[in-house]
């Protein structure tokens, strides 16, 4: 355990575009100092000595990180395929881990995790920065007080309308074998001639990304989880396609995908849907996560959070005028009122807007990390947490790609054959 005041010397492997934003957050939070970076590209390396200073040690090799005993912490900002290859291999040295989401690349790596961390006794934060925002803690509270009523679905989408947005990151002037060390950039992935596409760009392949559901569904069932302290779906289908980004990629541009989640102790059992359209939707409802209940509707935006009353109107109505006087007037004789609403303050005609805007939840989420480090605290989204919201996002590509229903066990976060947990009522 380390005293508040310590200094916590780290590294950072991967030093891409989140990657250096992760390094930059961290070293703003007093008593961190990053004295390593690894990197595949010597473009970035150099960029990490300009802005770190030239003693900084930068390497292409990991393994070099790994068996340094200075380091306490490393950030992991690889693309997807060595997040847990390189997050087991610090905390099996003894090092604390903030891994970037997704978690992993395939949900039978999840466990490994799981494991990794709690053998070394070392902290493992994964980086789904929703996970600490304002938002979703306002959110919950007002889920928790009962401001929507019964839960029954959730609508929830990520789109983006630009190239950047789209994965089509520029590539360097000076790209080449002798600049980019492909062969450590691939791995353990399935082996291809060196091309600077799949490397700049390695979103766009299934050999190192995980498409849009690894990159944004996670993020969009962070927030769920977090609001509903729900530990996942149990049936998952997906659908979508290449639609405009026709650039050699094999990840789809529009996706789709359905999740039911089974009645827990924690919520009811309702529906899901998740959306990502990279070409195009309305700037305006570019993500959200809308929740649908009995009483209400809470939508999550950047920057909010939005109730809006039922539009359902609960004043008795008869279609009854069709029917026999007599059972007319017995219809309207058993009328009921409607039960006194103890949350009418929340739920008033207009909506009601808790601005949350400008809290920066990236930070907050390093800035736990750290605290967990130094002192102990209770860690905001450990390797559990990672798993129950990767695994399923991961299973949507698997659904889409084998073209199949996919089922899941949320309690042991493991595949399922078919239904094996509380039915989620209509089947
Ligand atoms: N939390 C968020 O909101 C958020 C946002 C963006 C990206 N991410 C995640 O961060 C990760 C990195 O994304 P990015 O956009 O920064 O990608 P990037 O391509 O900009 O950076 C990745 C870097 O990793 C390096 N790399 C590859 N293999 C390596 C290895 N074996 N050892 C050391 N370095 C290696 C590459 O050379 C590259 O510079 C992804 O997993 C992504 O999902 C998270």
């Amino acid at each position: 355990m380390y005293s508040p005041n310590d200094t916590v010397q780290i590294a950072l492997i991967g030093a891409g575009g989140m990657g250096q934003g992760d390094a930059k957050l961290a070293t703003s939070i007093p008593g961190v100092k990053l004295i390593a970076a690894c990197d595949c590209y010597d473009g970035r390396l150099k960029h990490m000595k300009e802005v770190y200073g030239t003693d900084t040690f930068t390497t292409r090799d990991y393994r070099q990180i790994v068996d340094r005993k200075d380091i306490d912490a490393v950030i992991v900002g690889t693309p997807d395929h060595w997040h847990v290859p390189i997050s087991v291999a610090c905390l099996g040295s003894g090092k604390h881990v903030y891994c970037e989401k997704p978690m992993m690349h395939a949900v039978e790596e999840g466990a490994a995790m799981i494991e990794a961390q709690e053998k070394s006794g070392k902290v493992l934060q994964i980086g789904s920065q929703y996970r600490s925002s304002l938002t979703y803690t306002k959110a919950r509270e007002l889920y928790e007080q009962n401001a929507i009523g019964q839960l029954n679905s959730v609508e929830a989408w990520l789109d983006r309308n630009t190239a950047i947005g789209a994965w089509e990151y520029s590539i360097p002037t000076d790209a080449s074998e002798q600049t980019c060390d492909w062969k450590q950039f691939q791995g353990n992935a399935a082996k291809h001639p060196w091309d600077p596409k799949r490397f700049f760009r390695w979103r766009n392949y299934r050999d190192y990304g995980t498409g849009v559901a690894g990159d944004l569904f996670v993020h969009l069932l962070t927030g769920l989880h977090t609001v509903t302290n729900s530990k996942g779906p149990q049936r998952i289908y997906a659908t979508g396609g290449l639609r405009y980004w026709i650039d050699g990629r094999d990840v789809p541009d529009v996706m789709l995908a359905t999740l039911d989640y089974p009645e827990s102790d924690e919520h009811p059992a309702f529906n899901v849907m998740l959306r990502v359209n990279f070409k195009s939707s309305l700037p305006q409802e570019s993500f959200g996560v809308k929740f649908i209940g009995s009483e209400g509707i809470m939508t999550t935006g950047y920057d909010g959070v939005r109730i809006d009353k039922s539009p359902m109107d609960k004043t008795p109505q008869y279609s009854s005028g069709t029917f026999s006087e007599k059972i007319q007037q017995q219809l309207r004789e058993a009328r009921t009122d409607t039960p006194p609403d103890p949350m009418a303050d929340i739920r008033q005609d207009s909506a009601q807007v808790f601005d949350t805007g400008h809290f920066e939840a990236q930070l907050e989420h390093h800035k736990n990390f750290y605290r967990s480090i130094r002192e102990g605290a209770p860690l905001i989204e450990d390797a559990t947490f990672g798993l129950r919201a990767a695994g399923p996002a991961l299973l949507t590509n698997e659904s889409l790609f084998q073209k199949k229903i996919v089922f899941w066990n949320p309690e042991t976060m493991t595949r399922a054959e078919a239904m094996e947990t509380k039915p989620t009522g209509g089947q």
